[in-house]
C-alpha cells in the first residue's frame, strides 16, 4: 500500500498527490511514469512522475480528473493509500549539458516538465521554458518553472494569460542558437512544436502519452508509430 502523504488541487480538476514509495522514488529518473490502480479490482492508469524526493521516499503525481478512475484518485485524500503502484517504467530522459533547451510544456503535463526541466537547469544548460494550457487559469507550476528558467513564456489557447497560441514560437526558434528542444502536452502542441523545429535541424524530443495497460512492452495497447517504424510507447519510449 502507498500512503499518501499531500494533497492540493493546483487547478480546476488538476490535482497533485504525493505518495510514499520509496523503492519508486530511489529509481525513478524525469521522463518516466508509474501505473497505478486505485482499487483492487480497478483498470490500470499511467501517469508521468512530476519529482521523486529520495530522502522523504516520496514520488510526486499530478493529474487531471477526466475519467472515472482519474476522479476516483482524486477523492482520496491525505492519509488514503493507493493499493499498487508500479514504476518507475519507460525510459529516463537524457540529462546532460546541451547548451540552450527551448522546454514546451502543455497542460497537465507541465507537471513531469518541471522534473525534466529541474534536472536540466542542474546539469547547466540555459533553459528557455513556455507552458501552456487552455485558459490561464488551467496554468500550473508558473512560478516553479519561472524561477528555473532563463526566458520564461506562458501561453493559452484564448489568449487570457500570455501568447496566444504557440504561434510565437516561430520567432523564438528562428531569433536564437537553440541546441535542444523539449515537448510534451497534448498532441496536437508535440506536433506543433516539431513543424516548427524541423526545418531548421533542432534536435525535438516529444512524450508520447498513449493508452497504456501492462507498460512493460507485452500487451501491445500502446503502440506509436515513429518515422514509420512501430514502437511501444512505454518500453521504447515515451520520449522519441
Ligand atoms: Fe502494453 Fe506498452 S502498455 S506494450
Amino acid at each position: 500500500m502507498y500512503k499518501i502523504v499531500e494533497k492540493r488541487e493546483l487547478a480546476p480538476k488538476i490535482k497533485l498527490l504525493e505518495i510514499v514509495a520509496p523503492d519508486i522514488a530511489a529509481k525513478a529518473n524525469p521522463g518516466q511514469f508509474v501505473i497505478l490502480r486505485v482499487s483492487e479490482i480497478g483498470e490500470r492508469i499511467p501517469i508521468n512522475i512530476a519529482n521523486s524526493d529520495i530522502k522523504k521516499g516520496t514520488i510526486t503525481l499530478v493529474f487531471n480528473e477526466v475519467g472515472k478512475t482519474t476522479n476516483q484518485l482524486g477523492l482520496l485524500n491525505k492519509g488514503d493509500q493507493i493499493p499498487n503502484i508500479v514504476g518507475p517504467l519507460g525510459n529516463p530522459s537524457e540529462i546532460q549539458r546541451f547548451g540552450t533547451v527551448l522546454c514546451v510544456g502543455g497542460g497537465v503535463m507541465i507537471a513531469p516538465l518541471f522534473f525534466q526541466v529541474s534536472a536540466l537547469r542542474k546539469a547547466g544548460n540555459k533553459l528557455i521554458t513556455v507552458i501552456g494550457a487552455r485558459i490561464k487559469d488551467l496554468l500550473i507550476y508558473e512560478k516553479e518553472m519561472k524561477e528555473l528558467s532563463d526566458e520564461f513564456y506562458v501561453a493559452t489557447d484564448d489568449g487570457s494569460k500570455g501568447y496566444k497560441g504557440l504561434g510565437f514560437l516561430k520567432d523564438l526558434v528562428n531569433k536564437q542558437k537553440i541546441d535542444r528542444v523539449i515537448a510534451i502536452g497534448p498532441v496536437v502542441t508535440l506536433k506543433t512544436v516539431s513543424e516548427m523545429t524541423k526545418p531548421l535541424g533542432i534536435k525535438t524530443i516529444v512524450t508520447l502519452t498513449p493508452i497504456m495497460v501492462d507498460g512493460m512492452g507485452m500487451c501491445g495497447a500502446c503502440r506509436v508509430s515513429v518515422a514509420g517504424e512501430t514502437k511501444f510507447a512505454c518500453v521504447d519510449g515515451p520520449e522519441f
